[in-house]
């Protein structure tokens, strides 16, 4: 029988933008707003309505009976004008936070979940200088009002899907193609991470735990007796799975050429190391990848899905095994607990999330059971949400959210996640 011991988190994840909807001083909120940049024109303006309807939602999570709950907050809502902080929207996230722990629930809060007040990605986003320092004040503000209600941190959301989406695949703001602004805006990312780190550490203490969450994928060759793929796979992991997430282990991201980039204000890639008293793991998929002159653009890998296998609504291969892989991989490497800061599945029709929920946390009871340290698990997501430049379509909630109504309906892989957390064994 498979069990998770009594200490063991079972949480849900969210983001502010994709479940608050009432913040027009986003980047987010502008980008949304051109024609042609979201599938079906979806906009962020309303979403799940969460900013005004989050204690129905709390009560949902807390009637699921999960006692772990991730979510990020708006920084273009706090800080909407360059040094002006709207102390009414912190008062908010506050009466968030502590309903939480009332409900007996911990929450985990992200200060940057890929969204950027509209006024700093005018000045260059994560290339503008000064962004460093710029998210270490946030860092400080929100610790300030905020710290006492909540001790989990995560300082940024998976840096490396942020650099590719933005400034190497040109699909979100500021829908940049370059590899090299691209490789910038990681290194950017990282002093930004280390000086939030320092920044929260320095106001809340040693109670306080801090991470990043890590999108961690598998990159296997496609034909494994290709060298060229085999070398691809590599290539690709290094720089894009692993980089961010080793110089945070080891203080080193692309190895000698850390040597050769200075960043912001003389910033080396060795401070990275040990600035992270956990290790979130974002995981969702594997890619297959085989060498292909014609994707110059992403390190001459082409990523696919074996033919026959699983997929979501998204096309994105179901392997829990690569779950069971990068936990135990990492959990090594870092030397710190590990959390799950996300995993789960576009599935519109509910008949896969289940048995999803129930591999992917088998592999994590395995794990546990070789003495592997993983301290919690957050499905992404509680609620249906706006999935970013695929819009509404995608349904990725416990939770089914009617856009129309603002109704929300519990899905059967929502009771069958109570039964698992409340019972702590797998059927
Ligand atoms: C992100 C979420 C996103 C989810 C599903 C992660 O990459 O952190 O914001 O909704 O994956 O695509």
């Amino acid at each position: 029988m498979l069990s998770f011991p009594d200490s063991f988190r079972f949480g849900t994840a969210t983001a502010a933008t994709q479940i608050e909807g009432g913040c027009t001083t986003s980047d987010w909120y502008a980008f949304a707003q051109q024609p042609g940049r979201i599938k079906g024109g979806g906009r962020p303006d309303v979403a799940c309505d969460g900013w005004r309807r989050w204690r129905d939602d709390l009560a949902i999570q807390k009637s699921l009976g999960l006692g772990a709950y991730r979510m990020s907050i708006e920084w273009a809502r706090i800080e909407p004008r360059p040094n002006e902080i709207d102390q009414a929207a912190l008062d908010e996230y506050r009466r968030m936070l502590g309903a939480m722990r009332d409900a007996g629930i911990e929450p985990m809060v992200t200060l940057h979940h890929f969204t950027l007040p509209k006024w700093l990605a005018d000045r260059g986003g994560l290339l503008a200088e000064g962004f460093h320092t710029r998210l270490a004040r946030f860092a400080r503000v929100a610790a300030g009002a905020l710290g006492d209600v909540c001790r989990f941190w995560i300082t940024i959301n998976e840096p490396n899907v942020l650099a590719a989406q933005a400034y190497l695949l040109g699909a979100w703001p500021p829908a940049r193609q370059s590899p090299t602004e691209a490789l910038r805006a990681h290194h950017r990312m990282l002093a930004a991470h280390v000086a939030a780190y320092r920044a929260l550490k320095d106001v809340l203490g040693d109670d306080a735990q801090v991470g990043v969450a890590h999108h961690l994928r598998l990159a296997q060759p496609a034909r494994p007796e290709s060298s060229a793929d085999r070398m691809m796979a590599h290539v690709f992991a290094r720089v894009f799975n692993d980089s961010f997430a080793l110089a945070t282990c080891t203080g080193r991201m692309y190895g000698p050429l850390d040597a050769l980039v200075t960043g912001p204000e003389g910033f080396r890639v060795a401070e990275a190391r040990g600035t992270q008293d956990f290790f979130g793991i974002n995981y969702y998929s594997r890619d297959v990848v085989r060498f292909s002159p014609g994707h110059a653009a992403e390190l001459f890998a082409e990523r696919s899905v074996p033919p026959g296998v699983e997929v979501s609504d998204l096309g994105w291969e179901v392997y829990p095994e690569g779950l069971g892989m990068i936990v135990r991989a990492w959990a090594q490497r870092s030397g710190v607990p590990v959390y799950i800061t996300e995993n789960g599945i576009a599935d519109a029709t509910d008949s896969r999330r289940g048995p999803f929920l129930v591999r992917h946390l088998a592999q994590l009871a395995r794990a546990i059971a070789d003495g592997v340290d993983v301290r919690g698990y957050f499905h992404w997501s509680l609620l249906d949400n706006f999935e970013w430049a695929e819009g509404y379509g995608p349904r990725f909630g416990l939770v089914e959210v009617d856009y129309a109504t603002q109704d929300r309906r519990i899905r059967d892989s929502g009771h069958l996640y109570a039964k698992i957390a409340r019972e702590r064994v797998l059927p």
